[in-house]
């Protein structure tokens, strides 16, 4: 069989076998991570320069070469075209977009020295899934290296429409690159036909269902949602609860309800528009005064980006007007805290929680949201009030779905939420749980690997 190589630019930190791993795509990827496994990208780490030999460790069978990024190489690719162009433009962002031809041509180096450093370690009928979009360019990079195997690609965070991409400089170059695999997977059917609108328009090629046709063979475009292992995030859920830690914030809270939203501190979360909308549900419903508190957890994220530093002082301002507005001597409605919380945590906090907020303004699919309905006990379960443009939403349906752009929307739906009857919340969650169940990560990682492994190879040449 294959090898099944994974490139991403966060690499997770090599475990012992069986142990909980961190982030949602090492989760994701467990049952592919198994013995004889390679995982390739970035170590976290700025060094003077990028070094050209990556350093390797095994863990758990895994090995894990991980490469240094040089400061240059990590202001331009990752903090410039990766963070600054690429992240705000996928997210439906132009006015926050920055577009500087030095970070591109960045980005392409990087791409390209982590091709050079990962040439070594292949071998020809390696099966090679590269993650997300700080490696667009990867396969044009290997390809230019003389690997012909199996390439895929799967974006984790949304795609747009041509006339979104067409703000972007290198959108030809960046299409062209895209189409350099054998496979690219979306997580919803609404990206993959914006990819495959972006493929005509700017790749100037033919599309036939939902294969691209290239100078050098097909790729094909599927929807692969990501998915989590629910039962056993259910089951850290369920032992979290009882910890002290959860009693602790039990006690704190004498009685009121939970509402609870946890996500990285980014601008595409839509965190002040929640704040407001909070600000609405306090000032239009006052019953819920005392009877609820809000616990937002926003963990620090991507701090040497401008947007991300506004963004920052913005929510401090906004946490401190609520809580000024609306505070009584022994009630704080907003309980706001900037620091990274543990997943075993956060699913006994989810557990408890009677509201799980989630709403951003834009979203490759959104995790948290099923993480919460998994860590639910069904018997009594919280509401799930969820952003309509989140990937998961086109599987949730059964959640309260938002527009996150309207403050009172998300105050109606956080009232409705806090006054729905137990029986409703059951037949909702049932139905949610189902969902969460059935697409999982296991069944996400067995798609895109099954699709990869019908492809016949080698795609077409390097672009330009
Ligand atoms: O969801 C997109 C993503 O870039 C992931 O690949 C990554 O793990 C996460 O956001 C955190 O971002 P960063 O790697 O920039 O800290």
């Amino acid at each position: 069989m294959a090898r099944l190589v994974i490139v991403s630019n966060r690499v997770p930190p090599p475990r012992a076998k069986g142990a909980a791993s961190a982030g949602g795509l090492a989760v994701a990827l467990q049952s592919f991570v198994s013995s004889g496994t390679l995982w390739f990208g970035w170590s976290g780490r700025v060094t003077e320069r990028t070094p050209g030999k990556p350093k390797i460790v095994n863990g758990g069978g895994v090995t894990y070469a991980t490469i240094d990024l040089g400061a240059e190489d990590y202001d331009r690719f990752y903090v410039g075209f990766a963070n600054s162009s690429l992240w705000p433009l996928l997210h439906f962002r132009l006015g926050l977009m920055r577009y500087r031809r030095e970070d591109f041509e960045g980005y392409l180096a990087v791409n390209a020295a982590f091709a050079e450093a990962l040439i070594p370690m292949l071998r020809p009928d390696d099966m090679i899934w590269v993650h997300d979009y700080h490696l667009i360019p990867f396969a044009d990079a290997l390809r230019a290296r003389g690997f012909t195997g199996r390439i895929g690609f799967f974006l984790h965070i949304p795609f747009v429409p041509p006339s979104v991409l067409d703000a972007l400089p290198p959108a030809r170059a960046l299409m062209r690159s895209l189409c350099a695999y054998d496979v690219v997977g979306f997580q919803t059917r609404t990206h993959l036909q914006d990819f495959l609108d972006c493929a005509r328009r700017f790749g100037g090629f033919a599309v036939e269902g939902e294969e691209v046709v290239t100078e050098g063979g097909r790729v094909r475009a599927i929807a692969d949602p990501i998915g989590i292992d629910a039962p056993s995030f259910a089951r850290v859920a369920a032992r979290s609860a009882g910890t002290d830690y959860i009693r602790r914030l039990t006690e704190s809270l004498t009685g009121r309800a939970l509402a609870i939203s946890a996500e990285r501190l980014d601008y595409s979360k839509g965190l002040p528009n929640r704040f407001e909308g909070f600000a609405r549900l306090l000032a239009r419903f006052p019953q819920h005064h005392r009877t609820v508190s809000l616990l937002q957890i926003a963990a620090r994220s991507r701090e040497d980006v401008v947007e991300y530093q506004a963004l920052r002082r913005e929510l401090d301002r906004l946490a401190g007007d609520i809580n000024g507005r609306f505070s009584q001597f022994d009630w704080v409605p907003l309980r706001y805290m900037t620091q990274t919380v543990a997943r075993t945590k956060l699913a006994g906090l989810f557990r408890i929680a009677r509201i799980g907020l989630v709403t951003p303004l834009r979203d490759g699919m959104n995790l948290v949201a099923k993480e919460f309905v998994a860590a639910q006990d069904p018997a009594d379960p919280g509401v799930l009030v969820l952003s309509r443009f989140a990937g998961a939403a086109e599987e949730l349906t059964e959640a309260l779905l938002v527009n996150p752009y309207d403050p009172d929307e998300i105050a109606e739906a956080m009232n409705t939420a806090l006054e729905m009857s137990l029986e409703e919340r059951q037949e909702r969650h049932a139905a949610l749980r189902r969902a969460v169940f059935e697409v999982t990560a296991a069944r996400y990682c067995n798609v895109f690997v099954e699709a990869l492994a019908g492809e016949a190879g080698a795609g077409p040449p390097p672009a330009n």
